[in-house]
């Protein structure tokens, strides 16, 4: 025969919620006493009891029972056995909807804590590599084809910004985690005078929900927090995908340690990036996590509905592959070695300086249109004669405008960078503050909220 109940039972998964779930019912029963809802015999028993239970799990003795379907219920039978009828009182004026709703939201609120100290960690990687390059010039690409020099903690620091939206969106995800959902039961409120100010202050929340039919089925803090965990998990995979291609043959540009390649079983000369390649391939997992939630969503008719329980493995699923991926990411940057000579020769070849070219021109009073034209007709004979623009005789360049003269073999890649003086722009001075800055942020964040 087939147990259809088991299609019902979530204890599987939502026993990792149970030290919520326990902080949350013994602020509970230590609230129902203080308002004399129920004796103050009682709660302690409750209190002591609960705490035998978080010992009983954390051993790995608590005898999980699925028949019994969801923590709530294991719990709550689990006091029952140990002290008896005093178990029964602790469930007055709480329903399992605001219970559940209480744990993750509590949960959630850990979960933000420890990613945004990953993502601290990365960023950390990051500025660490900037520094450890902080002089290198390498080329910046657009479309996948060389464009300008830039230097290379410039695209270090292009990914710290990033990850510092990410802290922002998670922070963010956190003020609307952080509301008390307990009293408002079943969905209607309960027929108790409770104390909600007090139990939110016991459990940490800066704030107490207002419609108790909003609070049972209110999962927008999933959703956000699936939101923020796919933004984040978007931009790490476009860090892989750059790691991906700077470690081929073709671009040669890093090369990863060994404890992040592996080699192919049939090809010995192989150093695959599969770190790299799998944080890319997590994303789209990530991304289906949300976009779970958010259909699960969409029909519900207010309030509580049972499809709420498929709020958990997507919601455990992403914060599991995004906290495990930071770690990769701050553990295999520190190893990545950049190849200096390779990067600053190409960006130092003449193509690149194309643009400079043209500045130079403009600096001499021709109309950037102008030089623009000129310079693309002296990059497209380059091309076809297969030589450099250094290689090009002043001769060559005078025929197409009197103002170059011998200077022009002055522009350099580091010439180039030093010339994008603006704030945000990679002259090594503006870069070098930038990094000051990302330092700062990084000694001056607290990242307990
Ligand atoms: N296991 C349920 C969930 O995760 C808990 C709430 C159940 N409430 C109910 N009325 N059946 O959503």
């Amino acid at each position: 025969m087939v147990d259809f109940r088991r299609y019902t039972v979530s204890i599987d998964y939502d026993r990792r919620l149970y030290k919520q779930d326990i902080v949350g019912s013994m602020a509970h029963a230590k609230m129902l006493a203080k308002q004399g809802i129920i004796s103050q015999e009682d709660s302690d028993k409750i209190t002591q009891g609960l705490k035998s239970i978080e010992l009983e799990i954390i051993e790995e003795t608590f005898p999980w029972d699925p028949t019994l379907e969801d923590l709530h219920m294991n719990i709550e039978r689990r006091l029952h056995d140990l002290i008896g009828a005093a178990a029964g009182r602790l469930h007055t004026a709480r329903s399992r909807n605001d219970q559940v709703a209480l744990d993750l939201r509590l949960y959630t609120k850990t979960t933000i804590v420890d990613l945004v100290r990953g993502l601290r960690g990365v960023q950390s990687a990051l500025v660490d590599l900037a520094d450890k390059y902080s002089g290198v010039v390498m080329p910046g690409y657009t479309h996948v084809q060389r464009a300008q020099p830039i230097l290379f903690p410039h695209h270090m620091l292009a990914y710290f910004e990033m990850f510092q939206r990410d802290v922002g969106r998670f922070e963010d995800c956190y003020k609307r985690t952080d509301v008390m959902p307990l009293g408002s039961g079943a969905l209607a409120g309960v027929a108790y005078q409770t104390d909600r100010e007090f139990l939110a202050a016991e459990l940490g929340f800066s704030r107490i929900s207002a419609n108790s039919m909003d609070a049972v089925s209110d999962r927008d803090f999933v959703v956000e927090f699936l939101a923020a965990a796919s933004t984040c998990m978007m931009h790490l995979s476009r860090l892989s995908e750059e790691l991906v291609l700077w470690s081929s043959g073709e671009f040669g540009f890093i090369r990863l340690t060994d404890e992040f390649t592996t080699g192919s079983s049939i090809m010995p000369q192989k150093r695959n990036p599969d770190f790299a390649e799998l944080a890319r391939g997590k994303t789209g997992r990530v991304y289906g996590d949300l976009m779970g939630m958010l259909t699960t969503l969409k029909g519900l008719p207010l309030t509580y509905n049972r499809d709420m329980q498929e709020d958990k493995e997507g919601f455990f699923d992403a914060a599991d592959t995004l906290a495990t991926t930071l770690d990769v990411f701050k553990a295999m940057l520190p190893g990545m070695q950049l190849n200096e000579v390779r990067v600053s020769s190409l960006a130092g070849e003449s193509q690149m300086l194309a643009t400079d070219l043209a500045d130079y021109l403009v600096g001499k009073g021709m109309p950037f249109r102008e030089a623009h034209g000129i310079m693309r007709q002296l990059s497209r004979r380059c091309d076809d004669d297969n030589v450099s623009l250094q290689e090009l005789p002043l001769a060559e360049y005078k025929k197409m405008s009197d103002l170059f003269t011998e200077d022009v073999y002055d522009i350099t890649a580091e010439s180039s960078a030093a010339a994008r003086d603006n704030y945000g722009g990679t002259a090594p001075a503006r870069v070098a503050a930038a990094l000051q800055e990302a330092k700062k942020v990084l000694e001056t964040t607290d990242n307990g909220f």
